[in-house]
């Protein structure tokens, strides 16, 4: 049903554009009406009206060239539109036309404003054309379409985490983790700027579109639900890493009580196990946060993904480093009174580090500051020679986001156990395995007195603005950036005066300063050559 604004606007607005004689003569002219800049063609006996404007970037049509009578192409950059049929034939983007009539002998148009439902509508399909090809100039062109035809930018966005669920094979990714801290940094900009308030989501959709590129699916979630749902057969199938049953169990509990009613569930199995070196947790923290802000209807979007990667996810406790992960999860018994030291942490493998965190287990508050203050420090004294080096063994392959990680991991880890207190041994024993593997990859002698930002209050809200324009071409560097700068934002909100604040801040200070090699061609190359001979 139309609305009374929506009325008004589809009610036809013809006004004079110029007289039939006149257009015979010069075959194309520009007219402004109503503030639009018509061109109207004469071609072939035929008379079109259209968006002077070439939908790619606005450059003028009447500059372009008309062959077969009908087809358009603009000169800038060979966009081809068929005036005919209104079809963009190369390119992307919708060109706008204008309903035409002869009156007296002049020509009349109707430059009446389609209803803004029809402009959203129009606007969600090339934003989908747009998600499908990864052309980030469309996605923003079109989400700036739909906002501006009254569209929330959030209801595309929720189109989008749908049109991405099929295309993920192994479920969530950084983009939908990324989400809700871009989000935040939304609601924090001051300005009336429209276009400002747009990067953020337009950086969300176009790396989910990334991401769903990258992975060529499809891969379907089944549409099979299980009758009904139960939270201890749901949470066995993610510990089977049986998808299928799992996703039935997670409609079913969609169906019956939202995405509240799986939470425990995920939760618990997000820190079941050290896995997927600490993402498990963040992407269930993060979709939680999301949701809430999206509110029920993105619940399935962002949950069957998630269960998706809970059942595919990589179980690093059961690989011989991380081994003892499991034994000391199960003796850890809250008694343990040693007063936790970071400084402890320094240069010890995983097995001493998990022993080091068993030692204050009955100590938690305190454990978790050392631990955070540890994973900070250890960051603070990344080797960077470690990028620079192409001779060293796969396992080797260390860089800042194994770093910046075992903060955000500890920071989503303390929101889990906020609701559920008995997964607290689970997420500081799993920062212990962080710290226990990053170890070896540290100088604890390097200099890191430059990094200090102790006097700059502004260092992390500063980090955040600067995402805005970040400059990056992979959207995963800028994802890492935001979630750690989140993560230490959230943990000092909490705890301003924080033992490690120092520490922290000069981490991140140089994480955000110190170049950061992105791809490593020799190393990847020597690599696989030395794989390829050992394969035999
Ligand atoms: S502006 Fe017309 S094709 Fe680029």
């Amino acid at each position: 049903m139309q609305t009374a604004a929506s009325r008004q606007q589809t009610q036809a607005k013809w006004q004079k554009a110029i007289s039939l004689a006149e257009l015979e003569e010069r075959s194309k002219a520009i007219v402004k009406l109503d503030g639009k800049q018509i061109l109207v063609l004469l071609s072939a006996g035929r008379i079109y009206a259209f968006n002077n404007r070439c939908p790619h970037e606005g450059f003028p049509l009447a500059e372009g060239t008309l062959s077969e009578g009908c087809i358009l192409t603009c000169n800038w950059h060979s966009w081809r539109f068929n005036l005919e049929d209104g079809e963009t034939l190369v390119g992307g983007d919708t060109l706008r036309h204008y309903p035409h009539d002869i009156r007296d002998g002049d020509i009349w148009l109707d430059v009446s404003d389609p209803p803004p439902e029809a402009l959203r509508a129009r606007a969600l399909a090339g934003l989908r054309e747009a998600f499908d090809e990864h052309d980030y100039e469309r996605i923003a062109r079109e989400l700036a379409r739909f906002e501006r035809a009254d569209g929330d930018p959030l209801d595309a966005l929720t189109h989008a985490l749908e049109w991405a669920m099929d295309g993920l094979e192994f479920g969530t990714t950084h983009a939908q983790a990324a989400a809700p801290d871009w989000l935040a940094l939304r609601s924090a900009i001051a300005s009336d700027d429209a276009a400002e308030r747009l990067i953020p989501v337009v950086e969300i959709i176009g790396h989910l579109s990334w991401d769903v590129l990258m992975q060529k699916g499809p891969f379907p979630i089944p549409a099979d639900e299980a009758e009904r749902f139960d939270a201890d057969v749901f949470e066995q199938a993610i510990e089977d890493e049986n998808e299928a049953l799992a996703l039935a169990q997670a409609r079913a509990g969609l169906r019956a009580g939202g995405g509240q009613s799986l939470r425990a569930s995920l939760e618990r199995a997000s820190l079941r196990h050290y896995q997927n070196f600490g993402h498990s947790v963040i992407y269930l923290d993060k979709a939680y946060e999301l949701a809430g802000i999206l509110g029920d209807r993105a619940d399935a979007a962002l949950l069957l993904p998630l269960v998706r990667s809970l059942c595919q996810t990589a179980r690093e406790d059961l690989i011989p480093e991380f081994r003892a992960y499991g034994p000391a999860l199960a003796a850890w018994d809250s008694t343990g009174m040693d007063a936790p030291d970071a400084g402890s942490f320094r240069g010890k493998g995983v097995d001493a580090s998990l022993k080091l965190v068993r030692a204050s287990s009955g100590q938690r508050q305190a454990l978790y500051d050392a631990l955070m203050c540890a994973a900070a420090d250890a960051m603070l004294h990344y080797d960077a020679s470690y990028r620079e080096q192409t001779t060293k063994p796969v396992q080797e392959n260390i860089d800042w986001l194994d770093f910046t990680h075992a903060i955000t991991h500890l920071n989503a880890a303390r929101k889990v156990c906020a609701h559920q207190p008995e997964l607290w041994a689970n997420a500081l024993l799993q920062t212990g395995c962080f710290l226990g593997r990053n170890a070896k990859f540290v100088d604890w002698e390097q200099e890191t007195s430059q990094w200090s930002a102790t006097d700059n209050d502004q260092l992390v809200d500063d980090v955040l603005a600067s995402m805005l324009d970040h400059g990056e071409p992979l959207y995963i560097f800028p994802a890492h950036t935001l979630k750690v700068a989140t993560a230490l934002k959230e943990e000092l909100a909490l705890n301003p005066d924080a033992p490690w604040k120092p520490v922290a801040l000069a981490a991140l200070n140089r994480f955000v300063n110190e170049p950061m090699k992105k791809k490593h061609v020799r190393r990847a190359v020597a690599q696989a050559s030395r794989f390829v001979e050992l394969e035999g």
